[in-house]
């Protein structure tokens, strides 16, 4: 019964997006073209050789829109122009050409939850916040002398912002100040937001990865919610974010985009519980595939919001992300990573023992995540095993939520040092520093003198190390990606229903398809389990111990199989 079910399962949900492998740039770091210590695009068209040869076969672009930067493009002035230090449309439609002739699918990021303060509609609406743009962003009177209520923006203080020159009028931003949110109520604003979209998408490009979806909705009373910080405020996310009502926007926003075309989406949906997965990715869901943050934020006491650090275990590792993998395998399909730009590297997050923060343990995190059932986002550096950096002092960070968690941290009655330890594990600047692609100064990302974010302490992870060693990080992800689209198990690596396999300590074993089954040892001591061993089609150790039917992992040893007979 089940090998008919499955097989049905595979004619009738072939699509290509579950087929490909997506590759993550920042371009502000990913390399410099111009030597001005900034990341641009004629950077990655020079680099496309690089990941063709990778074998990624979509690029998901973070912002490159015009922008004032103050959240790194995520703050967009203007939706159809492309910011200056990034190059020009031009460019950029070279770039998308170039792309297309290497079958290469380009997925850029949409931002629509909010612009940027410099956004024209929002220069208008603060000239007449009773006029039409006026109604395109959030406007609202102070209570007794104070702002309108008491909800917390994600990047720290009131999402409450005075209006220059009036009285007791205050405009809304869940993120930064410069970050104001659109009013989703308003069909003018929503229509403007599709044309822009459908703009886009004739273009060629190949879909969107799409910003914090889930904020589009507030609750309409506005009022206050209860009390979590020494601040005095609450977290917009009890009000402002995935609540009732959000249905109307997200169906109407697929219907009127997405839905015409054949492309992909990506929903950057957090907060959506797994009952109402089905809503956002099940037949008639708005977007392809989301992100499931549950597991990326098991090191910390809430990913975005807060960095105090949590005392996690393999077991509840293992819990979460079988979890998520039943929730997608029974709803719709799932987009996986381990890192991303909001992210610290997970070499350093999961990799307790430092002795394995290596080639090791890179490649054992590798191969747990890459095959488990959805589409594998490989973040750029990642596959070299880049690491977290150590900063002295806050004064070195970038990030507007880092530099606002280490505040709240010693508002909070933490330590200097403690809050700068919080932020050196989790800051979202880990993920963010410059690529590293020689052992040249600043690593070869620019050939200027200067970069615009400091580089991590171990330089001599770096492409030009990796790239024709065949025991490096960078190997080992082209096999996996080689194994997964272009190999005798591609149709059970892409297409196989995700069983897990019971197993105990610090073991996370589970099987693809009928035969394929990958076994990661997280833990720094071995472990056992029964199986028989067909063919080792990849391990990151040099060999394989196998006892009487049992195999033996080494500490943090990882290991994709095919089942003995
Ligand atoms: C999520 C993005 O990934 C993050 O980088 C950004 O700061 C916020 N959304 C606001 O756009």
């Amino acid at each position: 019964m089940k090998s008919i079910s499955y097989r049905r399962d595979k004619v009738l949900k072939k699509l290509w997006w579950k087929e490909e492998v997506v590759y993550q740039i920042y371009p502000k770091s990913f390399y410099d073209s111009n030597k001005d210590g900034i990341g641009d695009i004629q950077g990655i068209i020079e680099k496309l050789d690089y990941l063709k040869k990778l074998g990624v076969t979509s690029l998901w672009i973070c912002p490159i829109f015009k922008s004032p930067m103050i959240d790194n493009g995520y703050d967009i002035s203007d939706y159809i122009d492309v910011q200056d230090e990034f190059g020009t449309m031009k460019d950029l439609d070279t770039l998308i050409e170039k792309c297309k002739s290497l079958e290469i699918k380009i997925i850029l990021d949409l931002v629509v939850n909010h612009t940027s303060h410099e956004h024209h509609w929002f220069k208008e609406a603060l000239k007449n916040p009773e006029g039409p743009c006026g109604d395109f962003y959030i406007f609202k009177n102070g209570k007794n002398g104070k702002v309108p209520n008491n909800w917390r923006s994600i990047f720290g203080g009131s999402v409450w912002e005075p209006v220059p020159n009036r009285e007791n009028l205050y405009y809304f931003h869940t993120f930064h100040k410069g970050q104001p949110d659109l009013n989703w109520e308003n069909p003018n604003l929503r229509r403007e937001i599709y044309k822009m979209i459908n703009w886009w998408l004739e273009k060629g490009i190949g879909g969107f990865r799409i910003d914090s979806i889930t904020f589009v909705k507030k609750d309409q009373d506005y009022l206050d919610s209860e009390i979590d910080g020494k601040d005095g405020l609450s977290s917009v996310k009890h009000k402002g974010r995935n609540r009732p009502g959000i249905e109307k926007f997200l169906y109407e926003l697929n219907r009127e985009t997405f839905e015409k075309y054949r492309c992909v989406t990506v929903g950057e949906a957090p907060g959506v519980p797994y009952e109402q997965y089905n809503q956002y990715i099940g037949k008639n869901g708005y977007f392809n595939m989301i992100f499931d943050f549950k597991y990326a934020d098991i090191d910390v006491e809430n990913g975005s919001e807060w960095f105090r650090r949590t005392n996690w275990t393999t077991k509840e590792l293992k819990e979460k992300i079988f979890k998520s993998q039943e929730v997608f395998q029974k709803i719709g399909w799932g987009a996986n990573f381990l890192e991303n730009h909001d992210q610290p590297r997970s070499l350093t997050k999961y990799i307790r023992d430092k002795k394995y923060r290596n080639h090791i343990g890179a490649k054992a995190l590798g191969c747990l995540f890459f095959f488990l059932r959805g589409t594998p986002f490989i973040y750029q550096g990642q596959e070299l095993g880049m690491e977290n950096f150590t900063r002295e002092n806050i004064n070195e960070f970038d990030d507007v939520s880092s530099i606002d968690n280490y505040n709240r941290s010693i508002l909070e009655g933490y330590s200097e040092k403690e809050a700068l330890n919080f932020v050196n594990l989790r800051s979202r600047d880990n993920g963010r520093t410059p690529m590293q692609w020689d052992n040249s100064s600043f690593s070869g990302f620019t050939k200027g003198d200067k970069v615009w974010l400091g580089l991590t302490n171990s330089l001599n992870i770096n492409v030009v190390n990796q790239i024709e060693d065949i025991n490096s990080v960078f190997t080992f992800y082209k096999k996996m990606i080689e194994l997964r689209q272009n190999s005798n198990y591609s149709e059970d690596l892409i297409y196989g229903d995700f069983e897990q396999i019971h197993s105990d300590g610090d073991l996370i074993a589970y099987k693809r398809g009928e035969n394929i089954v990958c076994l990661v040892n997280l833990g720094d001591s071995t472990q056992n389990i029964k199986l028989k061993v067909g063919e080792i089609l990849l391990n990151n150790y040099k060999t394989l111990k196998i006892k009487e039917n049992n195999i033996i992992l080494e500490p943090y040893q990882g290991i994709l199989i095919t089942k003995g007979e």
